[in-house]
């Protein structure tokens, strides 16, 4: 199999496997326990927190565990709206992930107001309207790091310190920016941040909520004492331990993300061009994360090459979301104006530190054959 869907999510490194097992096994204490397995497992979750602050440039008590992007997202948003009650105004962008779509049409439904920042052809945000757009009622501004269709990198310090003069709390859905790209938490107007563990070769069901050590913070899931009254419910210590090394290992590897990883995405999306006609690449090609390539194949449903290169045994990703049944073009490029036969014909190639050059070379030589097939030439 040539895995080419990092971005839904990725391969869990051995290393954090191994890892993990003794969690599963024999070490199976509460950590909210005064006994001494308790304590073991009270030690290794402090030790994760360690590793994911170092990931993130932050310090370890800034660090909430939750079950993953979507919890710490959700918690971020009702964070923000439980410390503001006077404020009923959200600012988020048109192209993030449903994790935050989603929550913010609930807001709408229950009278709040929300804001969605457009993009231009190139999937970028006008800066000078973020500022204009922020008024005495918005509570939260929230604009992801990264977007996970097509890479595009948002100014997300440079957002939040101008939220941040303005009082107003602002989130990053870090999702897939953390390991990919270096990021620093501390000593910026970011308030909160959500990652999720199974992005960077960590477990699924697993995730973090950067809160700012400045920043107040009301929890989401109320119950326990558990994550210093942050976050409710016994904690899922193997899952964590796994998220922390996986962590280390991203912080390890974050230069080679920006050479070998970057390179192998490179020669795949040069190589496509070359070797086919008709391709546009989605998304601004310098401000982007290393590892993401959004190709547009004029003349072709991505479904029907999705299912070509699954029987040669190639997983890569559609640009559009299946929704209800119906192929819905994606939202983002909708965002970036393209026209519904784009959108459609658009797949996505994410890259990760696993992938060989041998693979992207095996790819490329399939490809053509598969995209000539479909367009009947
Ligand atoms: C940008 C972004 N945000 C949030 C999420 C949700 O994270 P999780 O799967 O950990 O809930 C994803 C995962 O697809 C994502 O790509």
């Amino acid at each position: 199999m040539l895995y080419f869907d990092n971005n839904a999510t990725t391969r869990v490194d051995p290393l954090v496997l191994e890892s993990m097992l003794p969690y599963l096994t024999e070490q199976y204490g509460n950590p909210s326990s005064g006994c001494r397995l308790g304590k073991l497992a009270a030690n290794a979750i402090e030790r994760a927190r360690e590793q994911v602050a170092a990931l993130l440039g932050c310090e370890p008590r800034e660090i909430v565990f939750t079950s993953g992007g979507t919890e710490s997202i959700n918690a971020a948003i009702a964070s923000a709206l439980q410390l503001n009650p006077g404020r009923r105004h959200v600012i988020t962008t048109a192209v993030e992930h449903s994790a935050m779509l989603k929550p913010c049409e609930a807001l709408e439904k229950q009278g709040r107001t929300v804001t969605r920042l457009g993009v231009d052809a190139e999937g970028r945000l006008d800066m000078s309207e973020v500022e204009h757009k922020i008024k005495p009622e918005t509570a939260l501004v929230s604009v992801m790091a990264a977007n996970n269709e097509t890479g595009v990198l948002f100014p997300v310090q440079e957002l939040a310190s101008r939220a941040h003069e303005r009082g107003v709390f602002f989130h990053t859905d870090a999702v897939q920016a953390a390991g990919k790209v270096p990021i620093r938490a501390a000593e910026t107007g970011i308030a909160y941040m959500s990652v999720s563990s199974h992005k960077l070769h960590g477990p699924k069901g697993v995730g973090a909520l950067f809160v700012n050590r400045r920043t107040a913070f009301h929890p989401l899931l109320l119950g326990g004492g558990q994550e210093n009254g942050r976050r409710a419910g016994t904690q899922n210590v193997p899952g964590i331990v796994g998220f922390g090394k996986a962590a280390e290992l991203a912080l390890q590897n974050l230069e080679r993300e920006a050479t070998e990883v970057k390179a192998l995405r490179d020669a795949f999306e040069s190589g496509v061009l070359e070797r086919i006609a008709g391709v546009q690449v989605n998304g601004n090609r310098t401000e982007r994360l290393p590892n993401t390539t959004s190709l547009a194949f004029e003349g072709v449903e991505a479904e029907s090459v999705l299912l070509l290169l699954e029987r040669a045994q190639i997983c890569a990703s559609a640009g559009s979301a299946c929704m209800s049944g119906s192929l819905q073009p994606s939202h983002v490029m909708r965002a970036m104006g393209f026209s519904n036969a784009r959108a459609r014909s658009t797949l996505r190639f994410s890259i990760s530190r696993f992938n060989t050059a041998a693979e992207i070379e095996a790819a490329l030589e399939l490809l053509p054959g598969i995209i000539a097939k479909i367009r009947g030439t």
